[in-house]
C-alpha cells in the first residue's frame, strides 16, 4: 500500500505510540482489502460504546489507546452506551457492568471523543456533506449518511473505528470508491407515497432480499419525512447488512435508475407490493397475540418530531399498568420535549424517556420481559436475541393502542 511521507512518519511513531499502533492496524487492514492507499476522513463514529456489545476486548482496546496517550485526530462521536449513567430509572444494572460503562466513558474523555451517546450523530454533533469521506461504524448511521446525505463510509468494525479516529485515515476501498456505490438490485416499490410503517417494512424486505448488494428502490414519488429514511435504512442494515441504498429520483446519487446503476446491468425487478408488505410484516413478528410486558420505541433514537407525534397520540391516554413504555432518544431531545410540553404529556400517560442508551445495547434482557412490541425494524430484528423476548412489530399508532389495552391483537 502506498503511504504518503506523513503517513510513513506516523507509522514510524512521529505522532506517538498510539498513532503508530493505529496506523499498524489500518495498514494491515488495508492490505487485506488490497487498498492502494489510505485516505483522510472528515470524522469518525465509534461503536465501542457499551460493554454489552464491546465486551472486555473493546474496553481493553480503548484503555490501551488511552495508556499510549492517544487523541482523536478528527471529530469523533459515539454510539449509545449500555446505560444512562445519570439516570435514576427503575431497572437495576449490576454494579460490575455499571463500573465498566464508567470506564468506557472515562476512556472516551481521555481520547477526546464527543460523548453524544447516540446512533443519530448526524443530528447531534456531525454534519457530513455530499462527497465527504468518513470512518463510521453503527449500521443505521452508516446507511443513512451514505444513502441520504451522499457521504462515503464503509461499515467499519469496532476497534478499527478507534484507529481511524486517532489517525484521521481509512483504507481506500469499498464504498469510498464511486464505482462500488452503484446499484446492483432493483426493487419495484408499489407504494408511491409510503407511510412510515411501509418504509420500515420496505427496509426490512430490502435487507432480506439484497444479500449485501446495493438496492435501488424505484417507484417512490415522495418521502414524507427524514425519519422515514432513518427507519428504512436501519431495518435494511439489520436484516441484510445494507450499507447504501438508492431511491430513484430522490437520493443524491440516483437522479434516475440509469444513474443509480451506472455501468452495472439493470436486473429484473423484485416487486414490493401489498402482498410482500403483509408477508414481511408477519416475518418481523415472532410473538403470538396476547399480553405485553413492554413497548420500546426509538431505534434509531427518536427525533424531536417523532416525540411530538407520540405526545399527540398519548395525550389523555393511560398506558396499561402492566406495560412499560420506553422511548429511547438523545438527552437534548428530552430537554426539548420538556420545553415543548411533550414530556409531561407523555409521562402523564405512563411512558418513560431513556437517554444515552437503547433497548438493544442496554440490559433489557435482565428485566425478564417475555413479550415486547416496537415500531422499529431494527429492534424487531434484534430483540428476540438481545432482549430474549418474543417481539411484535407495528406502526407507532398500533404500539400506542396495544400499550393502552395491555395486549397485542396480532399482525394487522
Ligand atoms: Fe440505535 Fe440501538 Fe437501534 S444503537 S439503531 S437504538 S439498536
Amino acid at each position: 500500500m502506498q503511504l504518503t511521507s506523513e503517513e510513513r512518519e506516523m507509522l514510524a511513531g512521529s505522532k506517538g505510540p498510539g498513532c503508530r499502533l493505529a496506523m499498524e492496524v489500518l495498514v494491515e487492514m488495508g492490505e487485506s482489502y488490497q487498498a492502494p492507499c489510505l485516505i483522510p476522513v472528515e470524522s469518525a463514529h465509534i461503536v465501542v460504546s457499551n460493554h454489552k456489545s464491546a465486551c472486555d476486548a473493546g474496553l481493553e482496546i480503548l484503555e490501551k489507546f488511552v495508556s499510549l496517550g492517544s487523541k482523536a485526530a478528527v471529530p469523533t462521536t459515539v454510539d449509545p452506551g449500555g446505560i444512562d449513567l445519570e439516570w435514576r430509572g427503575s431497572y437495576k444494572i449490576p454494579g460490575e457492568l455499571l463500573e465498566k460503562q464508567r470506564r468506557i466513558r472515562d476512556a472516551f474523555r481521555a481520547l477526546d471523543f464527543i460523548p453524544c451517546w447516540t446512533c443519530i450523530p448526524y443530528l447531534f454533533g456531525q454534519s457530513p456533506r455530499v462527497g465527504d469521506h468518513l470512518g463510521w461504524t453503527e449500521s443505521s448511521a452508516v446507511v443513512y449518511v451514505n444513502s441520504i446525505l451522499g457521504a462515503n463510509t464503509n461499515r467499519e468494525t469496532a476497534g478499527v473505528d478507534v484507529a481511524i479516529s486517532i489517525t484521521g485515515r481509512t483504507p481506500l476501498h469499498g464504498l469510498h470508491l464511486k464505482k462500488k456505490r452503484k446499484g446492483e438490485l432493483l426493487i419495484d416499490v408499489r407504494f408511491p407515497y409510503p407511510t412510515r410503517e411501509q418504509m420500515v417494512i420496505l427496509g426490512y424486505f430490502a435487507g432480506l432480499n439484497t444479500a449485501a448488494k446495493i438496492p435501488v428502490l424505484n417507484g417512490i414519488e415522495k418521502i414524507a419525512r427524514l425519519e422515514d429514511c432513518i427507519g428504512l435504512g436501519a431495518a435494511s442494515a439489520a436484516a441484510g447488512g445494507v450499507a447504501l441504498y438508492h431511491i430513484a429520483g430522490i437520493t443524491p446519487e440516483a437522479g434516475d435508475i440509469k444513474t443509480a446503476f451506472g455501468e452495472n446491468p439493470i436486473p429484473p425487478p423484485i416487486v414490493f407490493g401489498p402482498r410482500e408488505l403483509k408477508d414481511t410484516k408477519g416475518k418481523m413478528c415472532t410473538a403470538q397475540p396476547g399480553s405485553l410486558d413492554a413497548v420500546m420505541v426509538g431505534c434509531p433514537h427518536y427525533t424531536i418530531a417523532e416525540i411530538r407525534d407520540l405526545a399527540r397520540l398519548l395525550a389523555g391516554q393511560k398506558i396499561d399498568r402492566n406495560v412499560r413504555f420506553w422511548i429511547f432518544t438523545h438527552k437534548a431531545n428530552i430537554l426539548l420535549a420538556e420545553r415543548a410540553g411533550y414530556k409531561s404529556t407523555i409521562e402523564e400517560a405512563g411512558a418513560e424517556f431513556v437517554a444515552d442508551t437503547c433497548m438493544v445495547v442496554t440490559y433489557a434482557d435482565l428485566c425478564g420481559f417475555s413479550r415486547i412490541m416496537t415500531d422499529s425494524g431494527k429492534c424487531a430484528y434484534y430483540a428476540p436475541t438481545e432482549i430474549a423476548s418474543e417481539t411484535a412489530f407495528g406502526s407507532i399508532e398500533e404500539c400506542v393502542e396495544a400499550a393502552v389495552r395491555g395486549e397485542w391483537a396480532g399482525v394487522s
